[in-house]
């Protein structure tokens, strides 16, 4: 587990260092019964003339309790699924999930979207939901999604635009936090989700030199579809 140490006079406490790991159940919950599933949007943005070959390489990055990764799986068995993501408690949770789905076409891993684990031009299609609200280097995940792609390969990200909802869960578990640990912990998640503005979504998504992209937007959220050129 990840974790960080603090120094109380006449104890060590050791604290996990992320607010997705300590209120992972939490987070489970609020994906389940909050947040709008995307799953027709990505198949169709991902997979939209023919249904994948076999063995076809998806990734989910900050798959968080494995909620898309377990969806697309299941919708398409044809695909080799992987999620990542930071949080131990998220990657056993969503193990557990696959497991009870019978869906042995779906794996998690711990990993870090900012250092993929994976060879470039290797990937056939990414899925990233809600991740760049709370990482440190936005246009470093970017560059890595672009790096394992493969040629034509496809990327789909989903990012709310809605300042009160959005932030709700992450302000709760900071909350939580403070009310279950004495002192209050250190955590890396920012205090507040950022959720970005239209024009700060359009420069991150450029920030690549894709074969084509496609930006969309809805009430709640804004989307990229995009698809790197052969090299
Ligand atoms: C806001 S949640 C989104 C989860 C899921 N994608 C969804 O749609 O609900 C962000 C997730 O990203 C994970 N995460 C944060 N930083 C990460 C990083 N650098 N690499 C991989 N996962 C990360 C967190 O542990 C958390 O599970």
């Amino acid at each position: 587990m990840e974790q960080s140490e603090c120094e109380v006079p006449g104890r060590r406490i050791v604290q996990p260092d992320s607010l997705f790991e300590r209120c992972s159940w939490f987070y489970a919950l609020c994906r389940e019964y909050l947040f709008r599933d995307h799953t027709p949007e990505i198949l169709q943005a991902l997979f939209p003339e023919d249904r994948p070959a076999p063995g076809t390489r998806l990734l989910e990055l900050g798959c968080g309790p494995g909620f898309y990764a377990c969806r697309l799986s299941e919708e398409l068995r044809s695909l080799q699924t992987t999620g990542i993501d930071l949080s131990h408690k998220l990657i056993e949770r969503a193990t557990s999930r696959a497991r009870s789905l019978r869906l042995p076409n779906c794996n998690f891993q711990h990993a870090d979207a900012h250092h993929l684990p994976y060879d470039s031009d290797s990937i056939d299609a990414i899925v990233v939901s809600r991740l760049f609200l709370i990482v440190p280097d936005k246009e470093g995940i970017v560059s890595e999604i672009f790096r394992v792609l493969k040629p034509e390969g496809r990327c789909f990200i989903a990012e709310p635009t809605s300042g009160f909802r959005t932030r709700f869960p992450l302000a709760v578990m900071w909350l939580l936090s403070r009310l279950t640990t004495s002192p209050a912990g250190k955590y890396r998640e920012p205090q507040q989700a950022d959720v970005m503005s239209r024009p700060d979504f359009e420069t991150l998504v450029k920030s690549q030199e894709w074969g084509s992209m496609e930006l969309k937007y809805d009430g709640w959220y804004q989307y990229a579809v995009c698809r790197k050129g052969l090299l």
